[in-house]
């Protein structure tokens, strides 16, 4: 064999639909006007709107209004979902009957795998304690079309950067940090897994118009500052709620001067500070990108549209068009920062950080230098380190910290191998780890005795830091920098050393100091394809493949359509459980252990409101049956599921608030919830409740909480009206307490017509699953 026999074929490019997108970009103009002035994020946006007319000039004052008020019905042009949460989001397409998904799809096995003592063991380690969830991925992936990435291929979002990103696209995918494909200069939006069904099933999907905040780059990178260092420094100036409702867009003479790969680790960390997603402007370094990663046939489209007609100048934002807010930075002063512990926004420039580890009494010594992960393995990044590896290797030093490279993907590796820069990094003691998440997402054995509960601290490349993120020890402080900082202070493994101004004793008496680091932005001839093991299966879909659910298995459950609603009132409902307090979507639908259930709806129910506080008792999770019969909440549910028992529960404010999780509304719909009665509602998770089914209502006077008590019986008036004319109407309930009083609520709803549909099919799911059947 030759060395050529073993390069697999290049894959075909996934060209994105530009010829579509620029009509919507028409469509827009012809709307809007030519002479209004869009920033880039609104642009692409905007030209993938369902109906243009209907989605900019509702709410908005005509047109004039439109961020924070319109509500936009979205066409994205594809998904991308990881191993965790595409399974609830492919179980939820399947009971569609639809035989390939309406947009292209790609699934990516990343989260699921452990990093402890290297690749070589790991990854065959965490596939034979994950196959069942991956044999379901694959077949599925095969079945309906979508691109399987097998465990080892990489990081999520690596693999869309190197794949699918593309100037001008819009993308969906079920991951908080899929904004890194901003950095290429596509719209991409990280969410739930209803939410990604709604683009696979050609359905629109919603979101109100996001705010647009911009972000000013000047002058130049050098030295040891680098791109994370932009983002590290921008966490600290806006918190981590500053972006929320928000899109940040980069402008400025600073973009033309990062690479591709630099511009994406900026936006994948900007989900750190809330924000819907990141943007970069097009730039002429894109071009090398997408020639190294094997995509020079999409460039002449990208520079056509990048250079083309001027009046409509799709890939750059309008001159004089407006910020929300707009943030300077100068990337010639910008200084190395280090973020945290146990906030990714708590910022600290390098030079002061010595300082705060006095003050704040943070550990003197670190014990595992991490780099890698989604947001920091780029060729660059990468060699960069290497700079350092080698320089600290000619003085004869090792790092003192355990060192951990974990690549994003398996081009990215095979590269660096080729490179040598892997060499370089095992040479230094360092260990390789897989191609994915391991430990940024907790999946990390560690073996270097720290115990659960003991306070130690480990620095990494990687994007968040919450308390048990690395390691699941909340104790653990994790400091958040960029690779090169994380390199070079494993070598002292000291958190007060500065590697730009302090030096590493030698023996002689002898001192070692850092130069600056040196790397290279894209490897000369492209990159390798690496093990041919780890293509993606292909996206033509297979009617044949059957869908490997095993009906034993404790991790994977075909999902049954909901019931539809029926005719009438609803009657005879029970409250449940009244909550006390704050009620997040964590609250109803604990993360933690329960993760490994998210493929199977009643085994994960189990955890339903586990967190939630009894506003007449003060306990937690302790329910009552009428005679005074005490369980847990979901024990109880389930009784009252079996007896056919449905049920409301009552609630606070901003019910469902946190992280959009969508098992927080499918659960309580699985075990007979039909309504969800609250002082007000998180505006996502009370939508996820009407995709689902379930009726959320608010109070229309808050002190009418305090009249209703668990076990109540509630009737609905006025319900079924609202439902049959598509959202017009008022409703009451009919409350009936312990001693037989009735009362009657006035209480709102949000239903719009669509909404009434989903609630009457049984969830929005099964309104398509109708318009699907033959
Ligand atoms: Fe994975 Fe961590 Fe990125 S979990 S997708 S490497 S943020």
């Amino acid at each position: 064999h030759t060395n050529a026999q073993h390069q697999p074929p290049r894959r075909r490019a996934a060209v994105p639909p530009y010829q579509k997108i620029l009509k919507g970009f028409e469509d827009v103009r012809s709307v809007l006007g030519t002479s209004t002035k869009l920033t880039l994020a609104e642009k692409i946006l905007y030209s993938h709107l369902d109906d243009v007319e209907e989605s900019l000039l509702e709410n908005t004052n005509n047109g004039k209004n439109i961020r924070g008020n319109a509500n936009l019905k979205l066409k994205p042009d594809r998904v991308a979902m990881q191993d965790a949460s595409a399974q609830m989001a492919i179980l939820q397409f399947m009971t569609c009957n639809l035989p390939s998904t309406a947009v292209p799809a790609s699934i990516h096995c990343d989260h699921m795998i452990v990093g402890e003592k290297g690749a070589d063991t790991d990854l065959p380690n965490s596939i034979a304690g994950n196959k069942e969830v991956f044999d379901f991925l694959e077949s599925a992936g095969k079945k309906y079309g979508m691109e399987f990435w097998p465990p080892g291929a990489g990081i999520i979002h690596q693999t869309v950067l190197e794949n699918y990103a593309a100037p001008g696209l819009m993308m969906l995918g079920t991951d908080s940090h899929s904004p890194n494909a901003g950095g290429i200069g596509a719209i991409a939006i990280g969410v739930g897994g209803a939410d990604a069904v709604d683009a696979l099933v050609d359905a629109p999907w919603e979101l109100k118009a996001p705010k647009i905040l911009g972000v000013r780059l000047e002058g130049k990178l050098s030295g040891w500052a680098s791109p994370k260092d932009v983002i590290l420094r921008l966490a600290g100036l806006l918190t981590v709620r500053g972006g929320t409702g928000s899109i940040i867009e980069y402008s400025g003479p600073g973009v033309d001067t990062l690479s591709a790969t630099g511009m994406a680790t900026i936006c994948n960390m900007g989900a750190e500070v809330g924000a819907t997603t990141s943007i970069f402007p097009f730039s002429e370094n894109h071009i090398p990108y997408l020639k190294a990663t094997g995509r020079s046939s999409i460039i002449d489209a990208v520079k056509g549209i990048a250079y083309g007609n001027d009046q409509y100048n799709f890939l750059r934002p309008d001159a004089g068009c407006d910020y929300d807010e707009q943030v300077t930075i100068d990337l010639s002063t910008l200084e190395p920062h280090i973020n945290g512990p146990f906030t990714p926004d708590l910022s600290t420039p390098l030079s002061k950080f010595k300082d705060a580890v006095e003050v704040n009494k943070w550990p003197k010594t670190f014990g595992a230098g991490l780099i890698g992960s989604c947001t920091n393995s780029s060729f660059e990044d990468m060699t960069r380190a290497e700079s350092l590896v080698k320089q600290a290797h000619a003085a004869g030093l090792r790092p003192k910290a355990d060192f951990f490279i974990t690549p994003g993907s398996e081009q990215v590796r095979a590269t660096l191998e080729e490179n040598a820069t892997l060499k370089s990094f095992g040479d230094a003691g360092g260990t390789v780890l897989a191609n994915a998440c391991g430990p940024c997402i907790g999946q990390w054995k560690r073996t270097d005795g720290v115990k659960k509960g003991e306070e130690n601290a480990i620095l990494c490349s990687y994007n968040r830091n919450f308390p048990g993120r690395n390691d699941g020890n909340a104790k653990t402080m994790s400091f958040l920098a960029s690779p090169e900082i994380v390199t070079a202070m494993s070598y002292a493994g000291s958190t007060e050393f500065n590697p730009i101004t302090d030096v590493i004793p030698l023996a002689g008496g002898k001192e070692f100091r850092f130069e600056p680091p040196t790397g290279t932005q894209l490897p000369g001839s492209g990159f390798a394809t690496g093990n041919p093991d780890f293509l993606p299966t292909s996206a033509k879909p297979d009617p044949n493949v059957q869908v490997v659910v095993d009906p034993e298995s404790s991790r994977l459950a075909l999902l049954d359509p909901f019931e539809p609603y029926g005719e009438g009132e609803l009657e005879g409902l029970k409250v449940l459980y009244k909550v006390k307090g704050q009620c997040t979507t964590d609250t109803i639908s604990a993360a933690g252990p329960w993760l490994k259930y998210k493929g199977h709806l009643p085994n994960i129910s189990e955890n339903t409101l586990i967190g939630a506080i009894n506003a007449e008792t003060g306990e937690t999770n302790v329910a009552y049956e009428a005679d005074g019969t005490k369980m847990s909440i979901p024990e109880l549910a389930k009784k009252w599921k079996s007896q056919g028992q449905q049920w409301v529960v009552v609630a606070e404010d901003n019910y469902g608030e946190g992280s959009a999780r969508e098992h927080a509304a499918l659960q309580p719909r699985y075990l007979g919830g039909r309504i969800i009665l609250a002082k007000s509602f998180a505006r996502i998770h009370q939508t996820n409740l009407k995709k689902q089914g379930v009726i959320p209502l608010t109070f229309t006077n808050k002190e009418d909480y305090d009249k209703v008590s668990a076990n109540d019986e509630i009737e609905t008036t006025g319900l079924w009206d609202v439902l049959q004319s598509g959202g017009e109407g008022k409703v009451n309930l009919i409350v009936t307490n312990a001693g037989g009083d009735k009362i009657e609520i006035p209480v709102e709803h949000s239903l719009s017509r669509g909404q009434c549909g989903f609630i009457l099919a049984g969830s929005a799911l099964n309104v398509l699953a109708k318009k699907s059947k033959p």
